[in-house]
C-alpha cells in the first residue's frame, strides 16, 4: 500500500509545501518572502500575513506537481518548532484543518532534526550512526544521530549560530539580507588569507561566533577611518577571510566530535550548508580524515518542506502521531533537557 504525506513548513520566511510517497519526495514548493529584503531582517508578523497570503496557492502547487491527490494523503505534517511563533502558528493550523478534513492523522515536525533528515532525500544515504554539523540561521549544533528519530544534540552554540555571523557580516558590509549567499557569492573572487580573524576558544565541541562578529565590525570601522572606499576596494577579500574563518571553526568542532565518537560517518545540514565553501570543505576534510560524507541537494539545505516530509514519513512509519489540540511551537526531544 502507498503511504502519501503533505508537508508544511513556515517557521520563518519561507513557506514551503512538499508530498512524499513511500519516502520519495515527489514535490517541493518553496515560496520566498521579498517583503523582508527593504528592512535588512525578518519582520515576524509581515512573515505571518505572507504565509496566510501564500500557504493555499504553495499547497495546490506541490500536490499538483506529485500528481497526488488530497484524497489520497495518509497524513498531514507540519513544522512545530523551532521557529517564529505567528508563523509556526499558519502552517499548524491550516495542517490541523486538512487533517481534520480529510479524516487523516496529523504529525507535528521539529524542524532541527528535519534538517538532519534532509540527508535521506536522494541518494546515497547516510548510515547511523553519523555526525550531522547543523548550520542554520537560527542554529549551530553537532547532532550525533542514532537513528531516523534518535537524535542526540552534542555541542551547539552558545551565543550566535553561523547563519547569523554570515548575515550580520553581510550588514556591516551594506549587503542585504540574507547575506549569506552574497558572502558565498564574493568570496569565490577573494583570497581567504587576506585578513585574519579571531577564532574562539570554547572548551568541548560547543560554538561561539559573537566575538568574531565583534572583531569584524571593529576592523571594518577602523580600515575605513583610514579609507572610505576599504569595503567597495577590498570586499571579495573581506568576504573571503570572513567565510575562511566561520568554517574553520565549524570543521575543527567537527574533527574533535568526530575524533571523540569514533564515527566516520558525517552530513552536515541547514541553510549554510548551501554555502560552496563549505560543501567544498567537508569535501576535503573527508579526504584527509577518511570520512564518507553527505550534503543534501542545494534545495533541500535552506528552509523546505521537502526535509519535513521525509521525517514526517519515518514518523509515520513509528506510528508517531499528534492530536488536533498539539501546540504550534512545542519543546521536544531535539532540544536539550
Ligand atoms: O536553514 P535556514 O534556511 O533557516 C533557518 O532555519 O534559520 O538557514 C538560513 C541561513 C541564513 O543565515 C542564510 O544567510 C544562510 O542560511 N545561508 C547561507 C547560504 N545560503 C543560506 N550562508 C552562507 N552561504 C550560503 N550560500
Ligand atoms: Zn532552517
Amino acid at each position: 500500500m502507498n503511504t502519501s504525506i503533505l508537508a508544511i513548513e513556515s517557521s520563518c520566511d519561507e513557506t514551503s509545501a512538499a508530498v512524499i510517497r513511500n519516502g520519495e519526495v515527489l514535490s517541493n514548493f518553496i515560496a520566498n518572502q521579498k517583503v523582508h529584503e527593504q528592512y535588512g531582517g525578518v519582520v515576524p508578523e509581515l512573515a505571518s500575513r505572507a504565509h496566510q497570503q501564500n500557504i493555499i496557492p504553495v499547497v495546490e502547487a506541490a500536490l499538483k506537481k506529485s500528481g497526488i491527490t488530497k484524497e489520497e494523503l495518509n497524513a498531514i505534517a507540519f513544522t512545530q518548532s523551532p521557529g517564529l511563533i505567528g508563523s509556526l502558528l499558519v502552517g499548524c493550523c491550516f495542517a490541523k484543518s486538512l487533517a481534520l478534513g480529510l479524516n487523516v492523522p496529523l504529525i507535528a515536525v521539529h524542524h532541527m532534526q528535519a534538517h538532519v533528515l534532509a540527508n535521506f532525500i536522494g541518494s546515497p544515504k547516510p548510515v547511523f550512526p553519523f555526525l550531522c554539523l547543523t548550520v542554520s540561521g537560527g542554529h549551530t549544533q553537532i547532532v550525533l544521530v542514532e537513528d531516523y528519530l534518535k537524535m542526540k544534540v552534542i555541542g551547539e552554540t552558545l551565543d550566535d549560530a553561523a547563519g547569523e555571523a554570515f548575515d550580520k557580516t553581510a550588514k556591516i558590509l551594506g549587503l542585504p539580507y540574507p547575506g549569506g549567499p552574497l558572502i558565498d557569492k564574493y568570496a569565490k573572487e577573494g583570497d581567504p588569507r587576506r585578513f585574519s580573524f579571531p577564532e574562539p576558544r570554547i572548551p568541548g565541541l560547543n560554538f561561539s561566533f559573537s566575538g568574531l562578529k565583534t572583531a569584524i565590525l571593529y576592523f571594518v570601522q577602523d580600515q575605513t577611518e583610514r579609507d572610505p572606499d576599504f569595503i567597495q576596494n577590498n570586499m571579495a577579500d573581506i568576504c573571503a577571510s570572513v567565510q575562511h574563518r566561520i568554517i574553520t571553526i565549524l570543521m575543527n568542532k567537527l574533527v574533535k566530535a568526530a575524533k571523540e565518537t569514533g564515527i566516520k560517518e558525517v552530513c552536515i545540514a541547514g541553510g549554510v550548508s548551501a554555502n560552496s565553501g563549505l560543501r567544498k570543505a567537508i569535501a576535503d576534510y573527508s579526504r584527509k580524515y577518511g570520512w564518507n560524507y553527505y550534503i543534501p541537494e542545494f534545495q533541500y539545505c535552506t528552509d523546505n518542506a521537502g526535509m519535513i516530509s521525509m521525517t514526517a514519513y519515518y514518523k509515520y512509519l513509528a506510528g508517531e502521531f499528534a492530536d488536533l489540540t498539539v501546540s504550534p511551537s512545542a519543546r521536544s526531544s531535539m532540544e536539550r533537557d
